[in-house]
């Protein structure tokens, strides 16, 4: 293994943070009149979930947040990553705010500001109002409006006391596992449908950008704005022409089709070529509204994709090995990725590593987790973005996924990805030894500023 980067390798002012979202952490699902959100709707619906388990009660953030704040800033890290449950704060998605939902936000902002942590708000951690979806969805075109409407009631309540604002997390899987392949909410598989969705993702986020500057315009605020879009770099197995070109096709279907229309301003020619086009819809103004300039480029970073057309597959050696997910541990792929972003997309901005993190099947003894899997993760992967930014990408911040251990999504309480450990039964919280290694990371960083 590589050394990790020492603390006079990365900028005075990069930040560090930790990142959670709304249905993953928070619970009170019904609490203070929460509407449901699809989230809800699906997790409740038999063998959805590997483990059966729901967010109703996930890590009673909702109740805790004072204390996991107060952890947050044990760790040293001045910022904090998460994401507002839009059905909390509108319980249908359209008419009527909830006050007693943005009071939430509000207690939470406050504590943070206490403790001198920055907030870095996400709109949309794929939990959709049940209201709307009950009205098509995301196969509605109007809710990219109503999807404009919230963005901007955020940005003028709390526009002045945060540091940004991303309009999507991840839209490749809102509309992939969503819409693709029914592992997520709300559960449909129809991969035409799922192009059709990506299309009102990436027009909801460009009418929530336009309507933001002029919320931000008007109430003289200047949270960064900008979008969270996972990624991976996708590598051939060998150099057979098969399977590099699967690799370009996968590459273009998964990063390009997000980052071109944004940045770009067109869908990526390789993508319209192969995809399924029956339910693609896109009026003649969309992509000028899709390409707005963004403040910032959030990026997540899990894995590559490693591309193979023989059959059975061709798998990757996992040199590094796998986590517990399946995902294969390949650091390098970080600075791969950044690289070619720099390369292909001259009007990039800065960009903030929204999300990189392991799930580790995390045992306690004696009160420990000793989670050394982990620390490794992070020092390389730290030292694989370390290199990117040495080759010149602007990286400036890097949040750890996650703060606490949470509801995974479709694979539920089972996979751990915390810094900090959770006990379900009695929401008990134990900061596990990567996160007294995180947090002495960054203390080395903040002394290096101080000096
Ligand atoms: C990302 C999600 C996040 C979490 C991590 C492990 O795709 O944005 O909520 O589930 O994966």
């Amino acid at each position: 293994m590589k050394n990790p980067p020492t603390m006079t390798e990365f900028s005075p002012s990069f930040i560090w943070g930790v990142a959670t979202s709304a249905y993953q952490i928070e619970g009170a699902a019904t609490t203070d009149g929460r509407g449901p959100s699809i989230w809800d709707t699906f997790t409740h619906k038999p063998g959805t979930i590997i483990d059966g388990s729901t967010g109703d009660v996930a890590c009673d953030h909702y109740h805790r947040y004072a204390e996991d704040v107060d952890i947050i800033a044990a760790l040293g890290v001045q910022a904090y990553r998460f994401s507002i449950s839009w059905s909390r704060v509108q319980p249908l998605g359209h008419g009527d705010w909830n006050e007693a939902g943005f009071d939430f936000y509000s207690r939470l902002l406050d504590r943070l500001a206490e403790k001198g942590i920055a907030a870095h708000v996400t709109l949309y951690h794929w939990d959709l109002p049940q209201g709307l979806q009950d009205h098509g969805g995301w196969l509605n075109r109007d809710t990219t409006q109503h999807f404009a409407l919230y963005a901007a009631e955020v940005a003028r309540r709390f526009g002045k006391r945060v540091a940004s604002i991303a309009t999507h997390n991840e839209p490749w899987c809102t509309a992939n596992l969503g819409y693709g392949n029914a592992q997520f909410a709300p559960g449909v598989a129809d991969t035409a449908l799922a192009i059709q969705v990506s299309h009102h993702l990436l027009l909801s986020h460009g009418l929530a950008m336009q309507a933001m500057r002029t919320i931000c315009a008007t109430y003289g605020s200047s949270p960064r704005l900008g979008i969270v879009l996972n990624q991976w770099p996708a590598m051939p197995a060998t150099d057979s022409v098969a399977d590099i070109d699967q690799a370009e096709w996968e590459y273009a279907r998964s990063v390009q089709w997000f980052m071109d229309p944004i940045f770009k301003g067109r869908y990526p020619q390789k993508a319209l070529d192969r995809m399924d086009m029956r339910q693609f819809h896109v009026h003649a103004s969309d992509m000028e509204i899709i390409h707005q300039p963004l403040d910032f480029l959030g990026v997540n970073y899990y894995f590559r994709a490693f591309v193979s057309t023989e059959n059975p597959p061709k798998q990757p050696e996992g040199k590094l090995g796998f986590s517990d997910m399946g995902w294969e541990i390949y650091p390098v792929g970080l600075t791969d990725l950044l690289l070619k972003l720099r390369s292909e997309y001259p009007d990039l901005p800065p960009i903030y590593i929204t999300e990189n993190g392991m799930a580790v099947a995390d045992e306690m003894k004696d009160g420990k987790i000793n989670d050394l899997q982990r620390i490794n993760y992070l020092q390389l992967h730290l030292y694989a973005l370390h290199e990117a930014m040495a080759c010149g990408v602007d990286v400036q911040a890097y949040f750890y996924w996650s703060l606490l251990d949470n509801f995974e999504w479709n694979s539920g309480y089972a996979k751990r990805f915390g810094l900090v450990h959770v006990d379900y039964e009695t929401q008990k919280r134990t900061l596990k030894d990567s996160a007294y290694w995180y947090r002495d990371f960054v203390r080395s960083q903040m002394q290096a500023k101080a000096a």
